[in-house]
């Protein structure tokens, strides 16, 4: 077979350990070809490729970013997007494409199905937001580089009796700032699941120093929103798949402390750190495991779907189920962390 790859949306450590694994087994042990597509879907659009052969990926595994390169190029966003991936296909002579991203590189995937084409889809994104999957790679990583900071934080926090206020990607999910401010031993964290009331945040701040700490740690997911009507909030641009950017709050909140407790804050925004870099040994293994799955899916020949981790097990599950719904922070998770605020 002849088989294409493609890494689509916000890059994250582990993409180049999965194209790694693919290679590995498909060409070794299947003897398929391999075909890398440039910047996510915009590569298969416009037919831009690169051959993927074993010695290509020699070396790639601790290697951050992907070598395919990405986008969030979205071909349902023109006319003729689908007939140009379809033309893309047929010109190369793809029999199956592996497209490794997130909610909405797969949700493409899965519609791209719908036109009679193959596809096999795995997981990523730091967020950790896909409901179908217990974890995605490149979140584990993005959290011990959250949790390294505010470890850092907490130092100069305390030297300077300061308030650090510290934000962390996620979008509308809580798993980063929840996983990380948990490790980190955070003073307060704030989810999108559960929009905070700034009054209540600054009490909570002032009575954890009334009772003798001298500085606080909060974390806040990038998504996190205020109840209506209690602070003003910035929207950022949309993108073709219609996300707003988001980005900012930490600052808003720094200055709203400040006012409101009269404590000297900080704010450090950790934003793309968190996907740069070598991926941990987790997620280099659960990429490996999910290169190897969907190898052997495309062989069987079983396609439409996307491979899964539910417990310690790698499975595949329907794509369309793998999209359907986005997996926000459980709240007893959520629990255990703030047994430790204030
Ligand atoms: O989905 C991954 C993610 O890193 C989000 O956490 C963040 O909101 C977004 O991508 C940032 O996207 P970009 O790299 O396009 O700024």
């Amino acid at each position: 077979m002849r088989i294409g790859m493609l890494t689509g949306g916000g890059d994250c450590p582990g993409l180049n350990a999965v194209i790694r694994a693919v290679v590995r087994k498909g060409e070794a042990d299947y003897g398929h070809e391999l075909v890398g597509y440039r910047h996510g879907w915009r590569g298969l659009i416009e037919g831009e490729s690169m051959p993927l052969p074993l010695a290509v990926t020699r070396g790639l595994l601790p290697r951050g970013g992907t070598i395919l390169g990405t986008s969030r190029t979205n071909p349902f966003k023109s006319d003729d997007g689908p007939a140009r991936v379809k033309a893309t296909m047929t010109r190369d002579g793809i029999d199956a494409v592996i497209a490794i991203g997130g909610d909405d590189t797969l949700g493409v995937a899965h519609r791209m199905a719908g036109e009679g084409l193959h596809f096999v889809g795995v997981p990523k994104t730091i967020d950790n937001d896909l409901s179908a999957t217990d974890f995605t790679f490149g979140f584990h990583t993005a959290v011990q580089i959250a949790t390294d900071a505010i470890d850092r934080l907490q130092t100069t926090a305390e030297s300077h009796d300061r308030v650090m206020v510290v934000e962390v990607m996620g979008r509308h999910a809580g798993w980063i700032a929840t996983y990380a401010g948990l490790a980190g031993g955070a003073d307060l964290i704030l989810v999108p699941e559960k929009p905070f009331d700034i009054e209540e945040t600054c009490a909570a701040i002032k009575h954890r120093h009334e009772r003798g700490a001298n500085f606080s740690i909060v974390v806040v997911a990038e998504g996190a929103t205020p109840v209506e009507g209690t602070m003003e909030l910035q929207t950022g641009d949309l993108d073709e798949f219609g996300h707003v950017r988001l980005g900012g709050i930490g600052n808003r909140l720094q200055r709203e402390i400040e006012l409101r407790t009269g404590y000297e804050a900080r704010m450090t925004q950790l934003g793309h750190l968190l996907r740069g870099g070598s991926p941990s040994a987790y997620d280099r293994v659960i990429a490996t495991r999910f290169g190897i799955e969907a190898i052997d899916a495309v062989h069987e020949q079983d396609f439409d779907v996307m491979v899964a981790l539910r417990g310690t097990d790698v499975i595949r599950v329907p794509l369309e189920a793998g999209v359907a719904q986005s997996k926000t922070v459980d709240q007893r998770l959520f629990d255990t962390a703030a047994v430790f605020f204030g």
